[in-house]
């Protein structure tokens, strides 16, 4: 088990330890307190396992089978467990290579801000995924985190937003090229991701993954998996929502993230459009993308903690 320890401040004497993960309920509890109250992560002990104990966890780094790297203060007043300062989470994954982390969730105390703790959590995490000729990087950065990623090495890239139009006649999909030590999900992988998930519900077949949900909104169908020469079968998936959609008499959209335009059909979401449904708000349709040695060729709503219940 690695550990490095951070000095805190001058004004503090005790030093505080980047350990794996000691105690989950303690991890659950600080969620609820500082992240967001009710998070789904720390109410419901379900999906907190899917996140991060997958079954690709590396006991080696993680001996508790939780992937997420805490702060510690070891000052003696706050038991065995120690008093949590701080946590970087990742979701361990089969591709894009046979070993990745794709962060997920990084917080310290509001008081601690800005004094190096994050930073050292962020540096251990890639510590650990370069010793072990891993990937690390995540998806759904917003523009703050891009230098971060940069100057660190990885490398970022934008991710937009897409909204399916029958009518739309576009040119084809821009193929995009595989690094060459990258892996595709595997099946494994995609029957953990999306058939085996704890709350919700996917239609996965060769062509791609898709949920439908009826919100506050609309009736939305979002893309999580597009595989290529999958035309035809988007037109069937539109119509099918489409249907839901009238029989409720609500508006209907088919959306998907990526770096290039998915195919024909697919347009540039406007910006007025909801991009989050629970309450529906507008907030951007551009995401960043990062990556260490590289960057998968495709990323997509069914990746990292994308399409994630609140
Ligand atoms: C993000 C966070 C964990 C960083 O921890 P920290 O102890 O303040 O960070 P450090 O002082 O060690 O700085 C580490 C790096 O993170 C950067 N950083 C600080 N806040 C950031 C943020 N909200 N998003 C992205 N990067 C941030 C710093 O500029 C610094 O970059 P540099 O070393 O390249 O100059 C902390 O600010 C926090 O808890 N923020 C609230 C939750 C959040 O926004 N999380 C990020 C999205 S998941």
């Amino acid at each position: 088990m690695s550990a490095t320890t951070h000095q805190r401040s001058p004004a503090h004497k005790s030093s505080c330890t980047v350990l794996p993960c000691r105690d989950d309920a303690q991890l659950r509890e600080y969620i609820n307190r500082y992240w967001r109250k009710d998070h789904v992560l720390a109410r419901d002990p379900r999906m907190f396992d899917f996140t991060y104990r997958t079954p690709w966890v590396n006991s080696n780094r993680f001996p508790n089978g939780t992937s997420v790297l805490c702060v510690y203060d070891d000052d003696g007043e706050h038991g065995e467990r120690g008093r949590l300062l701080g946590f970087l989470g990742c979701i361990m994954t089969p591709y894009p290579r046979k070993s990745s982390y794709w962060l997920a969730l990084w917080h310290v105390l509001p008081e601690l801000k800005g004094t190096g703790l994050g930073g050292a959590l962020l540096r251990e995490m890639q510590q650990h995924a370069i010793e072990s000729n891993s990937w690390i990087g995540t998806f759904g950065a917003g523009p703050e985190a891009v230098p971060v990623y940069l100057k660190r090495g990885y490398m970022v890239r934008a991710v937009r937003r897409w909204v399916f139009d029958p009518q739309y006649d576009n040119s084809q999909a821009f193929i995009e090229s595989m690094n060459q030590a990258e892996v595709i999900p595997n099946e494994d992988w995609l029957r953990y991701r999306f058939d085996e998930h704890p709350i919700y519900s996917y239609q996965r077949d060769e062509h791609g993954v898709f949920r439908t949900e009826s919100n506050e909104w609309g009736v939305v169908t979002h893309c999580c998996k597009l595989w290529d020469n999958s035309e035809n079968h988007v037109h069937q998936v539109y119509e099918e929502g489409l249907r839901i959609a009238l029989a409720e008499d609500k508006p209907f959209l088919l959306d998907s993230w990526s770096y290039n335009c998915p195919g024909r059909g697919w347009k540039l979401a406007p910006e007025d459009l909801a991009s989050v449904f629970h309450p529906p708000q507008a907030r951007g349709n551009l995401i960043y993308a990062s990556g260490y040695p590289f960057l998968p060729m495709k990323v997509s709503k069914g990746d990292c903690d994308q399409d994630r219940p609140n």
